[in-house]
């Protein structure tokens, strides 16, 4: 059965915000074993942006929901609820989504972080569409920003490679009937929690000296495995929404997947039968910016006139967790 909410909702405005810093595959070319002709043939990555010191998530997640706001052509007050999609918050507490209300100034609003690694935007959504639903909210503003550049170890080939920082910023709520959020389906399966995490820094390993000397505020992963497990999650789970909801693939005009390997997306596409010129990827400019990816790839998506009114769009994402879902959409405006 599909998952519909009672009331038509969906996203009506998008916002990016990205680093000024670029920083190239040659610049670990310069200091690591690596080249740039291997992260381009095993990650698609061609360069990604970094923060600058003093420079945190709460930065380009609030320049994002500007940007989304002066979109949509409404004031920071005009929204009810801020929820910030984040692995890499400002800091523990206060949350980074009441840093940003701060920031741009919403005196309206609540605000709450949530954390569902990669997948935490399309989480996110969900979470936003639904409070909007409720009918008891008119408006929720949804922001995906990472600082993914602060869990890799500079001197990990293996991981520093892959990620970059940004966010994206969706406004979310009542759309015409027949338009917005058609459908969506998310999964969480912790016994994936091995494959990809960061022990260092919360309740079961306080930061000390030790866990600093010990490296354990980096990102670990089992690249390979992580892989395989991302290529079947967002693809079936993908699947499931193409039959549950009788769309034919070619019906599809856009996908937006997660960001963390062009090979994985390649994948991915290929199983679901959906074209190259379909497909919304900004991983070869950006690399896997986590919780920002599905929101700055449709914003450029939107940007580019790869979908108009009435179209049906796809998002898929896949995470640590391991999570992973997908959300189908009638484009609305
Ligand atoms: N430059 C050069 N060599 C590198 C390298 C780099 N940046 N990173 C890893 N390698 C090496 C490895 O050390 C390994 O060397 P070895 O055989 O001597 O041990 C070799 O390349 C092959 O590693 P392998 O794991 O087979 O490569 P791969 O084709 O699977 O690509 C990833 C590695 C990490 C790019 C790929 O597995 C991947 O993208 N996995 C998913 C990761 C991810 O997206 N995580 C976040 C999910 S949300």
């Amino acid at each position: 059965m599909t998952k519909r909410f009672s009331i038509p909702v969906g996203i009506t405005a998008t916002g990016q915000h990205f680093p000024e810093k670029i920083v190239t595959n040659n610049y670990f070319a310069e200091y690591l074993d690596t080249s740039d002709e291997w992260i381009t043939e095993r990650t698609g990555i061609k360069e990604r942006r970094w923060v600058t010191q003093g420079e945190a998530s709460s930065d380009l997640g609030a320049k994002a929901l500007q940007m989304a706001l002066e979109r949509r052509g409404i004031r920071p007050d005009d929204i009810d609820a801020i929820i910030v999609c984040t692995v890499t918050p400002d800091m523990p507490f206060p949350s980074t989504a009441s840093i940003i209300q701060h920031k741009i100034g919403a005196s309206n609003v609540f605000c709450y972080d949530l954390n569902a690694a990669c997948s935490s935007f399309l989480y996110g959504l969900t979470t936003g569409a639904s409070l909007v639903a409720s009918g008891a909210i008119k408006r929720v503003a949804v922001v995906g920003c990472d600082v993914m550049s602060i869990l890799a170890d500079k001197n990990d080939r293996n991981n520093v490679v892959l990620f970059g920082d940004g966010a994206g910023a969706v406004i979310v709520e009542q759309v015409d009937e027949g338009y917005g959020i058609q459908d969506f389906e998310h999964r969480t399966d912790g016994a994936g929690g091995n494959s990809l995490y960061m022990l260092g820094g919360g309740s079961l390993n306080p930061a000390t000296h030790d866990t600093v000397d010990k490296k354990m505020h980096y990102l670990y992963q089992n690249g390979k495995e992580v892989f395989k497990y991302a290529v079947k999650g967002m693809s079936e789970i993908s699947r499931l929404m193409i039959d549950r909801n009788q769309i034919d693939p070619k019906e599809l005009k856009l996908f937006v997947p997660h960001q963390a390997n062009l090979r994985i997306i390649d994948a991915a596409a290929k199983r679901l039968e959906i074209p190259q010129e379909r497909i919304a990827i900004n991983i070869t400019r950006f690399a896997n910016t986590t919780s920002a990816t599905i929101p700055t790839a449709l914003h450029q998506a939107l940007e580019k006139g790869m979908l108009s009114k009435g179209d049906i769009t796809l998002f898929a994402a896949f995470g640590a967790g391991f999570s992973w879902g997908a959300t189908l959409l009638r484009w609305g405006y």
